[in-house]
């Protein structure tokens, strides 16, 4: 990379089933300056429903708080952000999420296809909300023209304070590469902070994805599915932050710890953190963490064969940090960027 750009904020993405209270306090530790919950129904949320509110709750280290949430009603979109504006510092409203589950009701991205109605429900969230109101969306619907750079204007002029863009559309779902020149033209259409979202996957890509958007930040998911240690790893190799990695104790005389060594590390990390959250019973992606932490390291995909055997969520941790840290002794050259 010849020159370096200038450091933005780094978001992890919200992720059903992987951005877990536990994952996102270790992303923090990890480098990320943002975390969002994964999406909540706001129905499930104003029916004062337990499960829907264990997926919003937070901890004082994690803040700023952002919850997001989805629905295609929007009484129960605006109340849920009343109700989320007593405890959040922002709520983020989806209109992003592909899944049918979500889109058969009019919610998620399907609401980009209705830019009226969408808008409508932002402006009713804004009004009775204390705290700014953010919003995640894709380009469109893919059937049809894009929506995103006309409601990004809209957007701005009803007071959203923030957008994350998500370069695909509703009908790409995850497939194709992200638009982000597209990118590129809501950022240059809006005052507004633009966060630019997909692929970007190391500091590789961040550097070519500010440079094709000017975006105000940057969200990564699926690369910091059992990476989390990728935020560090970008901000020191694009030379945004110079102090050494919490992982550094897994150096075992290495001049680098090894890609393994620093999984090792944030593991056991996030079995604390989650131990530490939910002291009753460790949360349900448990078992989602532990095979995406053993992805991509020599013996993994036996290892992986094998995990759903174990007879506890203890056991399981226990499998799988005895696993990397046999990986980090066996496979120190392979190198994770410190
Ligand atoms: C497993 C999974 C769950 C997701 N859940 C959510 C969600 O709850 N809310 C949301 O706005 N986007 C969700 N997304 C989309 C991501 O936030 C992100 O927009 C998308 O993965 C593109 O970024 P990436 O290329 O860095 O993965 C999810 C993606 C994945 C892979």
């Amino acid at each position: 990379m010849s020159e370096q750009p200038p450091p933005v904020p780094l978001f992890l993405a919200p992720m059903a089933g992987v951005s877990d209270l536990a994952y996102r306090l270790l992303a923090r530790e990890c480098g990320a300056d943002f975390t969002i919950t994964e999406f909540t129904a706001a129905a499930g949320l104003t029916r004062r429903d337990a499960k829907s509110w264990h997926k919003v709750a937070s901890d004082p280290r994690e803040s700023p708080f952002i919850p997001q949430i989805f629905g295609g009603d929007a009484d129960e979109m605006v109340h849920c952000t009343e109700m989320l504006a007593e405890v959040a510092d922002m709520v983020d409203l989806n209109f992003g999420c592909p899944a049918p589950k979500v889109t058969r009701h009019c919610a998620g991205a399907a609401l980009m296809g209705h830019p009226e109605e969408l808008l409508d429900m932002v402006e009713r969230c804004i009004e009775v909300s204390d705290v700014p109101i953010t919003v995640k969306m894709r380009l469109g619907t893919g059937k049809g023209p894009d929506t995103a750079l006309e409601l990004a204007g809209r957007l701005e002029s009803l007071g959203v304070a923030r957008l994350c863009v998500h370069g695909r559309t509703l009908q790409q779902r995850y497939t194709g590469a992200a638009d982000w020149d597209f990118i590129r033209r809501v950022v240059e259409a809006v005052e507004i902070p633009v966060i630019a979202n997909g692929d970007i996957v190391d500091a590789r890509s961040a550097a070519a994805c500010i440079e094709a958007t000017g975006a105000a930040g940057l969200m990564i998911g699926r690369a910091a599915i059992g990476r989390p240690t990728v935020f560090h790893q970008i901000k020191s190799e694009l030379g945004w932050q110079v102090s050494p990695p919490p992982w550094e104790a897994e150096l075992n005389g290495e001049e680098k710890p090894s890609e393994a060594g620093a999984r090792h590390w944030a593991w056991k990390r996030y079995i604390e953190l989650d131990d530490e959250v939910n002291p009753e019973r460790p949360n349900r992606n448990r078992k989602r963490h532990a095979f995406a932490f053993t992805k991509g390291l020599p013996g993994g995909k036996s290892l992986r064969t094998t995990l759903h055997r174990e007879p506890t969520a203890e056991a399981l941790a226990e499998r799988v940090r005895e696993f990397l840290e046999n990986s980090a002794a066996e496979n120190p050259d392979n190198q994770a960027e410190t």
